[in-house]
């Protein structure tokens, strides 16, 4: 037999509710009794990404806090889990966060792995998740779905336009090296992709495990096989440590390094003269000149002490983007359509630029090129106007 369905509105619901429980007999809804918004961060707080992890932390309390410390009208309250960017433990730490302590949205995380397996979670108990850092393609091709959004990019993204960039430089044979997880096999994938189809070669791939920086090996090997150039992702501690052990092998002279931005992001004060003209490609770069930039770097300066870099512009779109979904249903995160309908609907000035969103839910964006120069990553030229993923195997985006 077919179940009979009730249909009530939302108010005849909360009106329901507050009789019953002020009749003592139900509690009602936290947005009844004005509770806080509960921000659940599942960032990495130790280990190489660390940095990356309390720069997103921070990006994302600004927003909050330029907001008089509300979204959407509501008192934000935060509980914080160090997921250690390691996936073994990333189902667990989603779980605490959603079960035990119920917050109302996750946000995180870094590492591509860790952001599968919260993904995962976020799917199986339709958990509301913003990505705002770990570029896992699949997180909005395959698992794409209404409730889990990114404010940063997918793996693709940042390395598809290298491609060119490594070609029209005159490159014809180069090698790859990063570490062997989601992320750094995505980037090699997308700039093989594009390097490729041009007439451009891979000589040869090399890979260790993450988040190991014993480099000496393969350096060596670069310098036997003597390539054209160099494409490597490494990010936080093991990108400050590559950057430095390839200099120190002698290469930066010899063999020009390339990669994806997070080479070089927030990284330059740690790298010094050894980071110095590399290029790399990004959805941002330091003195990016428009006000949203200029506006965004004075404030987290103020805030932190520190200059602002990409990951903490990610976290603070995070902040604008759920500010925007929250104040269209005046913070009532349960009113989900009307939510989700006005974060498709965002246009932000972000400080990277104009940013939207796909039906996949990730970010449309300019990719830049940038050069490290005098500790900036400084912008040369647009390799991509406001790129899309293309979002494959994503219903949605269909
Ligand atoms: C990732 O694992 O997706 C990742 C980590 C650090 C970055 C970029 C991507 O800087």
């Amino acid at each position: 037999m077919k179940a009979r369905i009730f249909r009530a509105s939302r108010r005849d619901l909360l009106k329901g509710t507050a009789a019953l429980s002020l009749a003592g007999a139900f509690p009602l809804p936290a947005i009844a009794q004005g509770a806080p918004l509960k921000v659940g961060f599942m960032l990495p707080y130790t280990g190489t990404f660390a940095k990356l992890g309390k720069f997103i932390d921070d990006g994302f309390r600004l927003a909050v806090e330029q907001k008089g410390g509300k979204l959407g009208g509501r008192a934000v309250e935060y509980v914080q889990v160090d997921d250690e960017s390691e996936p073994a433990k990333a189902t667990d730490n989603m779980n605490r966060l959603v079960g035990r302590d119920k917050v109302d949205v996750v946000v995180g995380t870094v590492h591509s792995g860790v952001a599968m397996a919260m993904a995962k979670v976020a799917k199986d108990n339709n958990s509301f998740l913003v990505v705002p850092n770990a570029g896992a393609n699949d997180v909005t091709r395959t698992m794409c779905a209404p409730h889990i959004w990114r404010t940063s990019f997918t793996n693709w993204q940042p390395c598809f336009p290298m491609g060119k960039v490594m070609y029209d430089a005159g490159h014809r044979n180069i090698m790859t090296i990063t570490w062997r997880y989601a992320a750094g096999l995505e980037d090699v994938e997308a700039v093989k992709e594009s390097f490729t189809k041009l007439g451009g070669k891979i000589v040869e791939e090399l890979y260790l495990p993450f988040p190991q920086v014993e480099f000496q090996a393969l350096l060596t090997q670069i310098a036997q096989k003597k390539p054209d150039a160099v494409f490597a992702f490494f990010a936080g501690g093991g990108a400050v440590k590559f950057v430095k052990d390839y200099a120190a092998a002698g290469l930066k002279t010899s063999i020009p390094l390339y990669g994806p931005g997070f080479l070089t992001d927030g990284t330059l004060p740690a790298q010094g003269p050894d980071a110095e003209s590399i290029k790399t490609t990004l959805h941002y770069a330091d003195a990016l000149d428009n006000p949203a930039n200029k506006a965004f770097l004075a404030g987290f300066k103020q805030k932190t002490g520190q200059d602002g870099d990409v990951y903490a512009v990610q976290g603070f779109d995070a902040g604008q983007l759920l500010e925007i979904g929250l104040s269209a249903v005046q913070g009532d995160i349960a009113a989900r359509d009307k939510m989700f309908a006005a974060m498709q609907a965002a246009k932000i000035n972000s400080p990277r630029g104009p940013i939207s969103f796909s039906k996949a839910h990730n970010v449309v964006q300019n990719i830049y090129l940038r050069e490290a120069k005098g500790g900036l990553n400084r912008y040369v030229s647009v390799a991509h106007e406001a790129l899309a993923d293309p979002a494959l195997g994503c219903r949605a985006a269909a």
